[in-house]
């Protein structure tokens, strides 16, 4: 059974949207999209598919049963709610919304018409995430201690709207909610603990340059770090765990694994070591005996497989994936980071 889709906002992602599913997802017809910029409709055309006139006319449209939310962030809630009244289940981009609140209004919605609703965060199927995942998962680190996951651009601002405090701007909303979702599904216990520092250097308005340091109850601590002017990049993930070590360099997954050795005897001379780091017992390079070097997991993972969750969610065969119970979390978890960089210190918290 395929399904009839309309995209709202052909601008840069709302085109992907439209290509990925074209080429990728047999099960859903890209019929048509509306934006409201006339020259982005032009793309229609190449696209192959129709140019709806307003929003009505993709609401009023019998032929289409799902709708993509590709628009400036500020818009996500009211034309997710809109969609859902007039009978449509909806695919939004991420951040859904501006803060829980609002989040919370949609899920009510939901509940209130019965249609599907979830919230496009695709990175859930990015190959260093489920590789991490995989190391975790097969227990190939132990117990987690310190993850540390980074994104690092070098052009220095906010692109466009990006900006804007009104248009839902700001690095916490664009990137921090892609890696704070990742995070809380790789360890899915509670959040005890939070605290931020959003820095704005090079807009103005918001926050571009930021980290983010989240407590989990499981014991594991983990840093997400989001710049815009670092010239000589870092790791995209640094995990460390009582059984192992692994690193992922790029996004391209070079990197390394590193296990403790079982058998290996762990007691260490209570003599101080000379090292390049000074006399140290504590820092003192551990023996390469120790320890095995392993190959990373080995992963499949594609994008389009978020959309075909969506159509086994509507045909009834499957569970919905990226639940709107889960976003919310995300948004809450993302009002108190705000918070914690308005009053300038962290929280204790339960969520
Ligand atoms: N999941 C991801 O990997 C990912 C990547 C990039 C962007 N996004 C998200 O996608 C959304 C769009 O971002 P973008 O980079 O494509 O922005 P963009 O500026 O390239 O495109 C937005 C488009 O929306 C149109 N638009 C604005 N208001 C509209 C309205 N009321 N009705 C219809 N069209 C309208 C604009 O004319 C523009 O063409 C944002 O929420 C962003 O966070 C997600």
């Amino acid at each position: 059974m395929g399904h009839n889709i309309a995209v709202i906002g052909l601008g840069g992602m709302g085109t992907w949207h439209v290509q990925n599913i074209q080429k990728k997802v047999p099960s859903l017809r890209v019929k048509g999209a509306f934006d409201v910029r006339s020259e982005a409709l032009e793309k229609t055309k190449q696209l192959g598919i129709k140019a709806y006139s307003s929003l009505e006319e993709v609401l009023g449209d019998p032929e289409i049963d799902l709708v993509t939310i590709a628009i400036p962030n500020d818009m996500h809630k009211e034309t997710a709610i809109r969609a859902m009244r007039a009978g449509k289940n909806v695919v939004c981009e991420k951040p859904v919304t501006l803060n829980a609140g609002e989040m919370e209004e949609i899920i009510a919605v939901r509940n209130e018409t019965g249609k599907l609703f979830s919230v496009h965060q695709n990175r859930r199927w990015d190959r260093d995430f489920r590789i991490v995942k995989e190391a975790k998962e097969r227990g190939l680190l132990g117990q987690l201690t310190f993850v540390e996951s980074k994104v690092q651009g070098s052009r220095g601002s906010m692109y466009g709207w990006r900006g804007y405090k009104r248009n839902g701007g700001g690095m916490l909303l664009d990137w921090g909610v892609h890696l704070i979702d990742q995070i809380t599904q790789l360890d899915t216990s509670k959040l005890v603990k939070v605290d931020s520092h959003l820095l704005s250097v090079y807009t103005p308005e918001v926050d571009d340059n930021i980290k983010l340091m989240l407590l989990f109850e499981s014991g594991m601590s983990a840093v997400l770090e989001m710049s815009t002017m670092c010239l000589i990049p870092s790791y995209r993930w640094h995990v460390e765990g009582t059984g192992g070590t692994l690193m992922i360099k790029n996004w391209e997954c070079e990197g390394e694994l590193y296990q403790l050795k079982q058998d290996a005897q762990m007691e260490w001379d209570e003599d101080i070591v000379y090292t390049e780091a000074g006399p140290t017992r504590t820092m003192a390079p551990r023996p390469k005996f120790t320890m095995n070097e392993i190959p990373l997991p080995e992963v499949k993972t594609d994008w389009a497989d978020y959309y075909n969750n969506i159509c086994d969610v509507l045909d009834g065969r499957a569970e919905l994936i990226v639940k709107p119970e889960q976003s919310l979390r995300v948004m809450k978890i993302i009002d108190l980071l705000f918070k914690a960089a308005e009053e300038g210190h962290g929280f204790k918290c339960d969520l």
